[in-house]
């Protein structure tokens, strides 16, 4: 292979122009990844039809006083390039295979969605015969049965599963994901947000566990405290290696559109096998004590905000509500209009301790245009910001 292309987990604006990383519907897919599945029980459908009233209800509210919604041209047209073309975002993977199949199928041997299905299968289907990734210790497999089982029982609605929504299964297009906004994620792309790890590494278990058991603030995304801490690792570990497949897919695409020929199986598999490797992945912490959190902070922490070498108002505003001269032009790496925060309410996703601001202004939004600060702010200027981003919530009597 001649060359590697971009990173698929860049922060920041080349993550948004890319092509492989826009997100789409879902299509039917002839057999998921462990094999035809069992029908929905009656338990599940009244949780689903509980759980839309309860979850979607509100968001198709709020969608109708969003500035602009899903679907409207207006986010589309500004990320439209001449290397994109406009009818391909948000298409669905199987349609982008039989684009790709289309365009550069005379250089091909054979049919490109048969070769992907064949290789994924060989490498990261369940009953895999490869036993140099299967033993590799980057998936505990003996997990996946159970946390598939969950998976189907309480996420697919949203992230998409074979069962509801006909779609390759974790793209994010769950029945009930289209009224959502942020939509779930998509989580065939190996990208992920809310993660202790550096700008651009795949999160840790314990980072998907904790997104898990507490959910995501301000999003749609519930906590599941009421399934017992086994079946949450148990689901954790199903999401990683759904994750870990669907990279390995995306990833055999772009290699293969790139270079006009079939990709290296196995050489896309361990790329992808070692970006998930539990040993290469570890959490970013502070690295100085907090500062003292006073006058003098909030006041160096202004400054920073606004001046040149941090610039957060450019996207969330000089007050913080998320309205900088940038914010309506932003699209995320799954193909979604996206906005800055809004400070103002105080709802953090990533956590609400000072320490875990500390670390997403240091290590970035993963797939969003929220960038990494570690490279250019020290730990101390970080905590002023911190403090005086703090400050600008709305408290009671505030
Ligand atoms: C009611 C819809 C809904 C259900 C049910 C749901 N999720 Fe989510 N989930 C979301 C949304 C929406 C987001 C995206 C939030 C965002 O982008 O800020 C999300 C995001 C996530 C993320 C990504 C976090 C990151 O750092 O990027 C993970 C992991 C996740 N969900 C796991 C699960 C698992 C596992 C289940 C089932 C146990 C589940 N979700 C059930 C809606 C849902
Ligand atoms: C290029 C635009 C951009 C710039 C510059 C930017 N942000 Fe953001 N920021 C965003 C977007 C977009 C989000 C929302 C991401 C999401 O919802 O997934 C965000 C989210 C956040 C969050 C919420 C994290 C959470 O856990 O929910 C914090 C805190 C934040 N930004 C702080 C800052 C600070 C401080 C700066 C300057 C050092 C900054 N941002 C610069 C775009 C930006």
């Amino acid at each position: 292979m001649p060359h590697f292309p971009t990173d698929l987990h860049d922060n920041g604006t080349t993550v948004m122009t890319h092509s492989n990383v826009v997100g789409g519907l879902g299509r039917p897919r002839p057999t998921g990844p462990l094999g035809p599945r069992a029908g929905m029980t009656a338990p599940a459908l009244l949780f689903w039809l509980f759980a839309i009233a309860l979850f979607v209800l509100p968001f198709l509210q709020q969608k109708a006083d969003a500035s602009f919604g899903l679907g409207d041209p207006r986010s589309k047209a500004l990320w439209a390039s001449e290397d994109t073309p406009f009818n391909e975002l948000d298409l669905p993977y199987w349609e982008r295979v039989a684009a790709v199949q289309e365009r550069i199928g005379e250089s091909l041997e054979g049919d490109l969605r048969q070769s992907i299905e064949e290789a994924s299968e060989l490498y990261f289907g369940i009953e895999t015969k490869e036993q140099k990734l299967r033993n590799s210790g980057v998936i505990e497999w003996e997990r996946l049965a159970a946390g598939h089982e969950t998976y189907n029982e309480v996420c697919a609605g949203c992230h998409g599963g074979t069962l509801w929504s006909n779609s390759v299964p974790g793209d994010g297009a769950g029945p009930a994901a289209r009224y959502m906004e942020p939509r779930p994620r998509n989580f065939r792309k190996g990208l992920f947000k809310f993660s202790s790890t550096q700008s651009g590494q795949r999160p840790m278990h314990k980072d998907l566990y904790k997104v898990v058991s507490y959910g995501l603030a301000g999003a749609s995304m519930p906590h599941f405290k009421l399934l017992t801490e086994e079946r949450r690792w148990d689901v954790v570990e199903y999401v990683r290696y759904i994750s870990l497949r669907g990279e390995f897919e995306e990833l055999f695409l772009t290699f293969t559109e790139d270079d006009e020929e079939l990709a290296d199986a196995e050489e896309v598999a361990e790329i992808v096998n070692s970006r998930w490797h539990p040993d290469k992945l570890s959490s970013v912490f502070p690295s100085t004590p907090e500062t003292a959190n006073d006058e003098a902070s909030i006041a160096r922490g202004r400054e920073l905000y606004v001046g040149a070498k941090a610039g957060c108002n450019g996207c969330h505003g000089d007050t913080g509500v998320g309205d900088g001269p940038s914010a309506d032009a932003f699209k995320d790496g799954w193909g979604y209009p996206i906005k800055p925060r809004d400070f103002t309410g105080g709802v953090y996703r990533a956590g609400s301790e000072n320490g875990d601001l500390w670390v997403v202004i240091a290590t970035g939004i993963n797939g969003t245009p929220m960038g990494a600060f570690k490279a250019v702010l020290t730990s101390d200027e970080i905590w002023d910001i911190v403090h005086f981003v703090r400050s600008l919530e709305k408290t009671e009597g505030n």
